[in-house]
């Protein structure tokens, strides 16, 4: 067995080589010396608080949420609070200049879901990031300015605390301020993915440099501090003009004029249209249990639910978790949903998505009758369904559960690690490459490996379809479960196995988020698998014609979960480090 200490290097080894996820930790306020707060996780026992509680990747995000849910705020203060300082914690993913959903399930059991996914700007157009020859250029959609979509999180954030919050935002937006002014500790996993992921791009921006390289000319260390002085000025400034600051004001020219000189699409206008919208979660049952999660833009919460109804036609549980016809059918039945994704998904705003159709239980029968639990279908064979007619790459998610039981599931995101790599002017604020989400040509894949065709195609003003989950499972009328993961493609099957492992195979939150992951995205065809399983059980799934590769960790779930007698019980990811459930 590896001790703790042990389990944690190779954790972080595993999740940096996967280039998904990288963890910042640092006090608030700034500790008089560096130390890096290495959060011992226990992976079977959850975290247990009575009254409130948050989940995130980052410790100091964690206990500024905690604080807030202390002084009084509501899970929706909390949250906000912890999504603005994660813009300065956890740069790699958190942000003002992305954008990403909000989940939320109030107390009384009124569900809602805030969209504040970016759109592109008015001048995109279909072909915008092909080459000369007509093939897609990645270094167009996810390195120069023309990759990053209108940031959608500051406008997000204040319609959330606007309409389910108490708080005022100057006052959930201090402890951010504070982080970026006074600095924060460079730990060994910000470190890490600056080496890694920022000398590929934050190096080449005079702006990001200045921010996140030391006079030596080397990315900040271990033990670095990092002061982010025209961040702070950028927060104070949203913090007492409100939004207008970012999307009218000295923020938005600055973002403009960074686009202007260097061949970026957003202007000032782009950035006034800019919208949040509240949107209906989409909702599912299974085997009793509600499940509400993001709409389109997202495809998550259709996905989630139609590969759940599709599960719903097997005895999962006689199976048992990491039995090989267990998680054959789980493939098999993403196979199918992958398949529709990459047909019927995109921009509810510009795509009639037949969300109905795909969630349906019908549909999901028809396709459980196609699944044989001794043989893989090829991928190659699945097309999209004919329906009745009406992811080194970072995201982050956080949960938050008050006092009251307002349920709060966060996931937001640059896109790849610290998105485009670009800070525009003197804001400090980090852009993202979220255009690279769009099908930049019908079937060739994106970062994650995902095709797509005409539903999510570029276009003006048209959000990219996303893979964000942050999702609520109801028990008995109850919130039972919040949670959500990073991992691009990866995220669906993330959060989906967090339903099965908990609703199927009996596991605390704690357990459900330790178990061994695996991914079936239909293209490439490709059981993608974490260390952990049995070699019997990857033995009998290639006998049934499953491509197993086994790969680097997946997803970084952040989840709450409350008990029958209102106990709160919380448990961040093993595969993440640094990152605190905490709560009282
Ligand atoms: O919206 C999406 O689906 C992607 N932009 C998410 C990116 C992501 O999760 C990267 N993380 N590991």
């Amino acid at each position: 067995m590896m001790n703790r200490s042990a389990a944690r290097l190779v954790a972080i080894v595993m999740l940096t080589a996967g280039g998904c996820f990288g963890v910042t930790a640092a006090p608030a306020p700034a500790p008089a010396s560096p130390v890096s707060y290495g959060v011992e996780k226990d992976i079977f026992h959850p975290v247990t608080a009575q009254q409130g509680m948050v989940a995130s990747v980052d410790a100091t995000a964690t206990r500024v949420g905690v604080d807030i849910l202390k002084q009084g705020g509501n899970a929706v203060d909390a949250a906000v609070a912890v999504g603005f300082a994660l813009a300065v914690t956890h740069p790699q993913a958190g942000n003002l200049g992305g954008g990403g959903f909000m989940m939320l399930r109030t107390a009384d059991g009124k569900t809602t879901a805030i969209d504040f996914r970016e759109m592109a700007p008015q001048q995109a157009s279909r072909d915008m990031f092909l080459d000369d020859k007509g093939n897609p250029d990645s270094k167009k959609s996810l390195t120069s300015h023309l990759a990053t979509g209108t940031p959608g999180t500051v406008a997000g954030f204040a319609l959330a605390l606007e309409k389910y919050g108490s708080l005022p935002l100057n006052k959930v937006m201090q402890p951010a301020i504070t982080l970026a002014r006074d600095g924060i500790w460079v730990n060994d996993a910000l470190a890490f993915d600056l080496k890694t992921y920022g000398v590929e791009t934050l190096v080449n921006h005079p702006n990001s440099k200045a921010i996140f390289w030391s006079v030596g000319d080397n990315p900040l260390q271990k033990g670095d501090k990092l002061v982010q002085e025209n961040l702070a000025k950028s927060l104070e400034m949203i913090a007492e003009n409100g939004p207008d600051a970012f999307y009218k004001g000295a923020i938005a020219d600055q973002i403009a004029d960074e686009m202007a000189k260097n061949g970026g699409l957003i202007t000032k206008a782009d950035l006034a249209a800019y919208k949040a919208v509240e949107r209906t979660p989409i909702g599912g049952t299974y085997r009793g249990y509600e499940v509400f999660s993001m709409p389109p833009p997202s495809s998550g919460g259709i996905h989630i639910v139609q590969i759940l109804n599709i599960l719903e036609n097997f005895d999962l549980a006689k199976y048992g978790f990491g039995s090989a016809d267990a998680m054959h059918l789980v493939a098999e039945a993403e196979k199918y949903a992958y398949a529709d994704r990459s047909e019927y998904l995109g921009d509810p705003d510009f795509v009639k998505v037949p969300w109905q159709a795909l969630t349906s239980k019908a549909y999901a029968k028809s396709l459980a009758q196609k699944i044989d639990l001794q043989k893989a279908v090829a991928s190659s064979t699945i097309k999209p369904g004919d329906l009745a007619p009406y992811e080194s790459n970072q995201t982050t998610h956080f949960s938050v559960v008050d006092k009251q039981g307002n349920a709060v599931a966060v996931t937001y995101t640059l896109n790849t690690t610290f998105g485009s790599g670009i800070v525009a002017g003197d804001t400090g604020i980090l852009l993202n490459n979220e255009m690279d989400d769009f099908s930049a040509k019908p079937g060739v894949p994106n970062v994650y490996g995902l095709v797509g065709g005409d539903a999510n195609a570029v276009g003006p003003n048209k959000r990219p379809l996303s893979s964000m989950s942050p999702t609520i499972v109801v028990k008995n009328g109850k919130t039972w479960l919040v949670t959500g993961s990073p991992g691009g493609s990866r995220i669906i099957t993330t959060v989906l196995q967090m339903v099965l492992n908990t609703v199927d195979f009996g596991m605390n939150v704690a357990e459900a988020t330790n178990a061994p992951r695996f991914h079936h995205q239909w293209l490439p065809d490709e059981l993608r698998v974490e260390k952990g399983f049995s070699p019997d059980t990857l033995r009998i799934l290639k006998e049934k014609g499953q491509n197993v590769a086994v790969k680097d960790v997946m997803g970084s779930t952040q989840s709450i979960m409350i008990g029958e007698d209102g106990t709160r019980y919380g448990a961040s990811d093993p595969r993440t480090v640094d990152d605190l459930t905490a709560g009282y």
